[in-house]
């Protein structure tokens, strides 16, 4: 991993505030930093110029795990990540996973996402301290991917507790324990998967992991172990990130009554507000590319096979793409000309499968929460945050919920 002129990477992950960290960094190197052979990109057009670049590529991750882990569950799900596949392999797989995941499946959950969330609400108390993470915005996104990929009430829990500690690996700096949790974790993660998906192939049923083995044809395969890679990550990345988005943008939104105000009397779209969200607080803080053919950015020339790491982070408060950028200003999105889409979900052939998802779930979670208790706040200011390397949420967002509507 590279270190900048002022600070290195496993600071980013000590940090409550990474944000001064990179802002100094880039206040001191521009918008691309040249560590010697690897780069660090800050800047939200450089990084978008690496990203849609054709000759970008993410496969040297995969081969990092494949020499890191023992054979088994956890190497097998690592170098076959959909996010960690280059073409050909990357364009078959994500072709059939745009088969399966439509952005009409994704529509047709809207009813489903406002039921539990009424459901949930509907269980806290008015005036008691209630954990926002854990108790709400952890399962929301939790109850939505095991209901579209067809999961079983029976293995959820375990099946989140698993993915939880095999996305670990996902991070930078890992602990033995950490990877050895992560390693017998696969394991039973995808011994639970593998029954799951011979039960749809004997019976398939209206739901995701049905349609991903339909969608196979005769050109088209997926190998058992890429099949079941991407169950496990379209599991993880469906809960985790989400509920880091609400939860991370809430710290942002609570102590600001204003803002409240004008979306409950809908001058200010909770749409805007979920855009500032992902650029304020976005959950994926960095993630690793390579070329395959030489690339100018920002004055600077990179060679094939030099490591990049694009900090979406930095990207999303870039002065030069945004006004007043370390402003939490849902407003923002409702001016002309509107401010670049932030790198919060990547772009080019790696763009989120699931972005719509998240947007319409953070949405109805933020439009319900909202209308059903205007009077809520933060009970605790003093908020701690987790950094992973790659991922940063709060760990616990205390609120009162105070008297319903
Ligand atoms: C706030 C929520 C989310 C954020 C911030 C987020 C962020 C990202 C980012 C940055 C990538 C690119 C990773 C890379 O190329 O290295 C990505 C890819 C991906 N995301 Fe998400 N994601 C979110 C929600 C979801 C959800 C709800 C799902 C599934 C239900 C999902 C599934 C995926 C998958 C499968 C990929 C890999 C796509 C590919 O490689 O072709 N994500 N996401």
């Amino acid at each position: 991993m590279p270190e900048t002129a002022g600070f290195q990477l496993g600071d980013l992950k000590n940090s409550q505030d990474p944000y001064a960290i990179l802002e100094a960094a880039r206040a001191k190197s521009g918008a691309v930093f040249d560590a010697g052979g690897s780069w660090l990109i800050f800047g939200h057009a450089e990084g978008t110029e690496v990203l849609r670049n054709s000759s970008t590529r993410s496969g040297f991750i995969a081969d990092g795990f494949r020499r890191r882990l023992p054979a088994g569950a956890a190497q097998d799900e690592m170098a076959h990540r959909i996010n960690f596949l280059d073409p050909p392999d990357h364009t078959r797989v994500r072709r059939l996973v745009g088969k399966a995941f439509t952005p009409r499946l994704t529509a047709s959950l809207r009813p489903f996402v406002e039921t539990i969330v009424r459901d949930l609400l509907a269980k806290f108390p008015e005036d008691e301290p209630v954990d926002f993470v854990h108790d709400f915005a952890h399962e929301v996104p939790s109850l939505v991917i095991s209901e579209l990929l067809g999961v079983p009430v029976r293995d959820r829990d375990r099946l989140t507790q698993l993915s939880d500690q095999v996305s670990r690996l996902l991070g930078t700096d890992n602990t033995e324990d950490e990877m050895s949790n992560a390693i017998v974790g696969a394991e039973e993660m995808h011994e639970t998967l593998r029954a799951l998906l011979a039960e749809r192939r004997a019976q398939p049923k209206d739901d995701l992991l049905s349609a991903l083995l339909a969608a196979e044809d005769e050109r088209e395969k997926l190998s058992e172990t890429e099949l079941l890679s991407l169950a496990a990550t379209l599991y993880s990345a469906g809960h985790r990130t989400t509920r880091d988005l609400f939860s991370n943008g809430l710290t942002a939104l609570l102590p600001r009554p204003d803002f409240i105000a004008a979306i409950q009397g809908g001058e200010l779209p909770v749409a805007a507000v979920v855009e500032e969200f992902l650029r304020y607080e976005t959950p994926t803080h960095m993630i690793g590319r390579m070329l395959t053919e030489p690339l100018e950015v920002g004055g600077h020339k990179i060679e094939p096979g030099q490591y990049i790491g694009v900090l979406l982070a930095a990207a999303n408060r870039d002065p030069e793409a945004y006004d007043r950028p370390n402003d939490f200003d849902p407003w923002r999105w409702t001016r002309k000309p509107e401010p670049p889409a932030p790198l919060s979900f990547a772009l080019g052939a790696h763009f989120c499968v699931g972005a719509s998802l998240a947007r319409l779930e953070v949405g109805v979670m933020l439009e319900i929460l909202l209308q059903t208790f205007p009077k809520i706040r933060l009970h605790d200011a003093a908020l701690s945050w987790h950094h992973t390397g790659v991922f940063r949420g709060v760990d616990s967002l205390p609120v009162i919920l105070g008297p319903r509507s």
